[in-house]
């Protein structure tokens, strides 16, 4: 895959050259479709605690499994994602067909750095295995504490945790760059927290 115009990565100082990270053409939606059928997101919505009425933001939702997943819980509330890759929107779209043609998940094409959302629009915002591929953590931090509602809860998950596959294992990351993202977090919110999933390292915070 050409890597000219791709992002780069804040950990990698390079493009993150791979059909997950940067999901485009067919290659981008085969990619969409296995982590369709590999990525477990259930643990992800129990922790973020979402609740019926809320308005929850994902940002980089891949085939869009945990979209639906919040979905069922925020009863007459919304969902909204946004990824920058117009193959994962259709793939997320084609996944939720009945919740989005219901409004009550909207798919949108927006980064972490750039959601294209209105200020303190969200009592959740989460983020599930996206973190490394943002050009500029703490550009990404502003963006998500400035559309989350004060008092509202923000979760970044990543590649770890207490049952990790030998896949997951190959993606953990290092302690230093875990503790850039925990130390980062902290600069702009409060009650940060780390929590070890089955195949996921999980931060939680709070907009103060
Ligand atoms: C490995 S996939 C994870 C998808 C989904 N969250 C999941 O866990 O199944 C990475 C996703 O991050 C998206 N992505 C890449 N750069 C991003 C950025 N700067 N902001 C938000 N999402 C990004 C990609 O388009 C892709 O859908």
């Amino acid at each position: 895959m050409e890597t000219k115009e791709l992002p780069r990565s804040w950990v990698f100082d390079k493009p993150a050259n791979s059909p997950f990270a940067h999901p485009r053409g067919l290659l981008g939606t085969l990619a969409g479709r296995i982590m369709r059928r590999t990525n477990r997101q259930q643990e992800v919505a129990e922790l973020l605690d979402v609740r019926p009425g809320h308005h929850v933001l994902e940002v980089g939702y891949g085939p869009g499994v945990l979209l639906g997943l919040l979905a069922e819980r925020v009863g007459d509330g919304r969902v909204c994602g946004v990824d920058p890759s117009p193959e994962m929107r259709d793939l997320a779209i084609r996944g939720n067909r009945a919740a989005v043609e219901a409004g009550r998940v909207e798919v949108r094409i927006g980064s972490a750095d750039a959601t294209g959302l209105p200020d303190a629009a969200f009592d959740r915002v989460v983020t599930v295995n996206t973190v490394v591929f943002w050009p500029d953590l703490e550009a990404g931090l502003r963006e998500l504490h400035r559309v989350t509602k004060p008092g509202g809860r923000v979760l970044i998950a990543w590649h770890g945790g207490s049952n990790p596959s030998r896949m997951t294992r190959m993606h953990a990351l290092p302690g230093h760059v875990l503790a850039r993202i925990e130390g980062a977090m902290a600069g702009v919110f409060t009650d940060v927290a780390r929590h070890e999933l089955s195949t996921l390292t999980a931060f939680t915070a709070t907009r103060p």
